[in-house]
């Protein structure tokens, strides 16, 4: 795939022309400057064909009007928004590829209007281009997938320039979004934590995020025990892949990232049942998506410092497995009685946290696919985020307001904390009642970071994968990369 601003045309652009119309009144409507295209939309609006509803993508084969072989007409609905606007992109790229396209020239009046920023909407184009262009093809062995070159004309040389400024930032960001949707589609046997780690390592080649692994030898030092237990039923070694970037004066404290990275999540001794087993693959989708902020964060060179944290393991049943009732001690030295083994992710994120903890960031963010909880509670639409600082969870909402990710704040309540603790040791990873499932999954976590930090749990088990039904520029299948759009914006930001 490629996206680039052009100021005039040549034989490869001309293969199609996709044009942006608008619904007012249930009637379609386009600031497309050709006559002819106007003439076409509303012929097709007035029989009803083509209303401009968001959604609609009409593809006229044998156009050739205005030196443009065909024409797409593309609905953005009644409010043209940011966020319907990479809806209607992820549209008409589906479209482009099921009429074998190999090119297409977007025209620019028919979306000018859509922000008064050229740069912003620059960015809005070469994010949703690249996200819609992601496709998971590396575990078959031909693909027959060809890639389109979608174009921008603008004539006015310093429009152009603003325009292809954000052009090249929004690219960045999708990129790094599809990084993480790469290694969330990845197999386990494929992705496993040491080959995350040296995908992270390749990854941050040319940028300015420092990457170091620890492994078995090192977590045990730092004693990581909850982590370690988890990982102890697996022939793989664990891996605690940690990144930093500094982009602002060291005086400034960093943000930091956590990700819950279970290559593999069978379940452990309290085995999950097999149908649909195969998707725990996705259960390092709250690494993954760290991994893809941090990437962004650092490419784009955001002014503010970063650490980022992943716990990386399987967990399997075996007989070096942890078993139910089993104790382990965590990093701060709370003791964790675990009731069932499939309750792993809070048992890794523990000693992260910890870590992170430690470093006295000016507040921490984790990611996890944690509960099945939160699926129930949200499905695929909304991520879920806990937190005690109010002044915080107003900041992450105004980040998702403005990348587009729905995200909703979920209940924590001293309640959810008391149902936590253990019968023999101080904790234990399971309420018995099962009831309030995520939310007692993020008390569980709140007891290892210190209560100073202004700090966010993002339960992303509904959103990381599957959820391309929702939003056209993700595919059925596959990982979404959630919420690297809307951290890439709280750190843009960052005071
Ligand atoms: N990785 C799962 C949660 C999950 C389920 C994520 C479905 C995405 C889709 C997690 O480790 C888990 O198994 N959680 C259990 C917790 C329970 C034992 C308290 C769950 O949700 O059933
Ligand atoms: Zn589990
Ligand atoms: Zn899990």
């Amino acid at each position: 795939m490629s996206v680039e601003c052009i100021s005039k045309l040549s034989k490869t652009n001309t293969e199609c022309l996709i044009v942006f119309g608008s619904q007012k009144n249930k009637a379609a409507s386009t600031k497309c400057k050709f006559k002819s295209v106007s003439k076409e939309l509303s012929g097709l609006s007035k029989s009803k064909v083509f209303s401009g509803a968001i959604g609609e993508s009409i593809f006229i084969r044998g156009f050739n009007q205005e030196g443009y072989n065909s024409l797409l007409l593309v609905g953005l609905g009644e409010k043209a928004m940011e966020e319907s606007f990479r809806i209607a992109i992820g549209y008409a790229y589906r479209k482009l590829e099921e009429e074998k396209a190999k090119a297409a020239n977007i025209c620019y009046e028919s979306i000018q209007h859509i922000t008064k920023d050229p740069t912003r909407l620059g960015e809005l184009v070469g994010e949703a281009v690249t996200l819609a262009a992601y496709n998971f093809t590396t575990a078959k062995s031909e693909s027959k997938y060809k890639e389109l070159n979608i174009s921008v004309l603008i004539s006015a040389a310093n429009q152009k320039k603003v325009f292809s400024k954000g052009l090249k930032q929004g690219v960045i960001l999708g990129e790094s979004t599809n990084f993480a949707r790469w290694l969330g589609d990845m197999p386990a046997n494929l992705l496993t934590p040491t080959q995350m780690a040296k995908e992270v390592q390749k990854a941050a080649k040319n940028t300015k995020l420092k990457v170091s692994v620890w492994g078995q030898q090192r977590l045990e030092k730092e004693k990581m025990g909850c982590f370690l237990g988890v990982a102890k039923g697996s022939a793989e070694e664990p891996k605690m892949i940690i990144m930093e970037y500094k982009g602002a004066p060291s005086s400034k404290k960093p943000i930091s990232l956590v990700g819950k990275g279970l290559t593999f999540d069978a379940g452990g001794i309290s085995l999950k049942p097999g149908a649909g087993m195969e998707d725990m693959k996705y259960d390092m989708c709250g690494a993954a998506n760290t991994i893809g902020s941090a990437l962004a964060i650092a490419r784009l060179g955001l002014k503010v410092n970063l650490q980022a944290y992943v716990g990386a393991c399987e967990n399997l049943p075996s007989g070096t497995a942890n078993k139910p009732g089993d104790v382990t001690t965590a990093r701060n030295g709370k003791t964790v009685e675990i009731i069932n083994t499939d309750a792993e992710g809070r048992l890794v994120l523990a000693d992260v946290l910890c870590y992170a903890s430690e470093k006295k960031p000016a507040c921490i963010v984790d990611m996890a696919t944690l509960t099945g909880a939160m699926m129930i509670a949200l499905g695929s639409t909304h991520t879920g985020f806990y937190t005690h600082d109010d002044n915080f969870a107003k900041k992450l909402e105004t980040a998702g307001q403005k990348s587009g990710e729905k995200i909703w704040r979920m209940p924590l309540d001293p309640a959810h904390t008391k149902d936590m603790k253990g019968k023999y040791a101080d904790l234990s990873n399971l309420d018995m009642s099962r009831k309030a499932g995520s939310a007692t999954a993020a008390a569980f976590l709140n007891e290892f970071v210190d209560d100073s930090i202004p700090y966010i749990h993002c339960d992303i088990a509904g959103t990381a994968f599957g959820a391309g039904h929702r939003t056209s520029y993700h595919r059925n299948i596959s990982a979404t990369g959630c919420m690297v759009r809307t951290l890439t914006e709280l750190a843009r930001d960052w005071k």
